[in-house]
């Protein structure tokens, strides 16, 4: 009599840091884990985990009805594609991998093309915290694919689905990781000003993270006049934040602080307000970036 083995089955492509912890999340969680690695000597060393190695990617996808792909980026997902071909069909692709909206849509077109299911997917955290609410992850595809691979993503940490289009969660990652830097940036152009002031960098740290609590309700606020396309005087009214952006840069020049980024934004309040729109607030700068 032969054994069943009733567990999940997934197969995991690409053994670089990500993959393998990707891999191992799902061989602790007791999944029938295949997995496949451009370079062999990577996907040989899981064998000891527990892992079934394959020789080409095709057999990889053809082992599990799920493979999930972690690759350095769109060019290898593409490549990897290339060489599964027809072996994808009535399979399901989740690819983890970083890229574009418009590289996530054509995987999800070449997935239809060849008869498979496509959901994309992006990682915000890291490998070691891979399997724990600290990494956060964000899908986007087809909502019945992904819920059905949605038991197995659920391993990985926090999910969030983003809706039908392919691209939605390339855009979510994009626009947060985006941000993320953009506020950075600033971040240390501020502490460059306080220390060259003399004021202790994490002391002042301190204090701005109790005021930067504040900006969660700004934030909604602002997303909703810009919605709305109805701009108050939120930050006060342009015409005295102009004023006041003057002084800010003049500060920072004072200290030796690099400006350009402040000056952007002054002369986009300046723009505005030649338009004639003075009395509207910081929000109102929305209606002249899209280019
Ligand atoms: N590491 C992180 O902290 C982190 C966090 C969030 C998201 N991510 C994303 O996760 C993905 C994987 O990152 P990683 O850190 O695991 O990268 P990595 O350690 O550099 O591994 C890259 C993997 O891609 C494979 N690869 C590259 N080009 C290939 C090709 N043309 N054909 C087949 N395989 C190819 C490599 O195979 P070889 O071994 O043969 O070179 C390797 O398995 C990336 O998209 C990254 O942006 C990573």
């Amino acid at each position: 009599m032969t054994e069943t083995d009733d567990r999940p089955a997934i197969t995991v492509i690409g053994m670089g840091n990500m993959g393998s912890a990707i891999a191992r999340a799902y061989l602790e969680r007791g999944y029938r884990t295949t997995v496949w690695n451009r370079t062999a000597d990577k996907a040989e060393v899981m064998a000891d985990a527990g892992a079934q190695i394959v020789s080409t990617a095709a057999k990889a996808v053809a082992a599990s009805p799920v493979t999930v792909l972690s690759l350095l980026d769109n060019t290898a997902v593409e490549d990897v594609l290339d060489s599964v071909g027809d072996a994808a069909a009535g399979r399901t692709l989740v690819s983890l991998t970083s890229g574009s909206p418009a590289q996530a849509r054509a995987n999800a077109a070449w997935a239809a093309e060849h008869g498979a299911a496509y959901v994309d997917g992006k990682v915000m955290g890291d490998p070691p915290d891979l399997g724990t609410s600290r990494v956060s992850l964000a899908f986007s595809g087809p909502r019945e694919t992904f819920e059905t691979v949605e038991p197995a993503l659920r391993e990985l940490g926090s999910i969030l689905y983003h809706g039908p289009d392919a691209g939605h969660a390339a855009v979510e990652f994009n626009a947060q990781v985006a941000m993320g830097y953009e506020f950075l940036i600033g971040f240390l152009h501020t502490l460059s000003l306080v220390e060259t002031e003399g004021l202790d960098p994490e002391a002042f740290t301190e204090r701005l993270a109790e005021s930067l609590a504040g900006y969660a309700g700004l934030l909604k606020m602002m997303a909703g006049a810009i919605k709305s396309r109805t701009y108050g005087p939120d930050l006060g009214s342009l015409d005295v934040q102009a004023a006041l952006m003057d002084d800010l840069i003049a500060h920072r020049e004072s200290a030796g602080v690099e400006t350009v980024r402040m000056r952007e934004v002054k002369s986009l309040m300046d723009r505005r307000i030649a338009q004639g729109h003075g009395e509207q607030g910081f929000s109102s700068m929305y209606e002249l970036l899209h280019l």
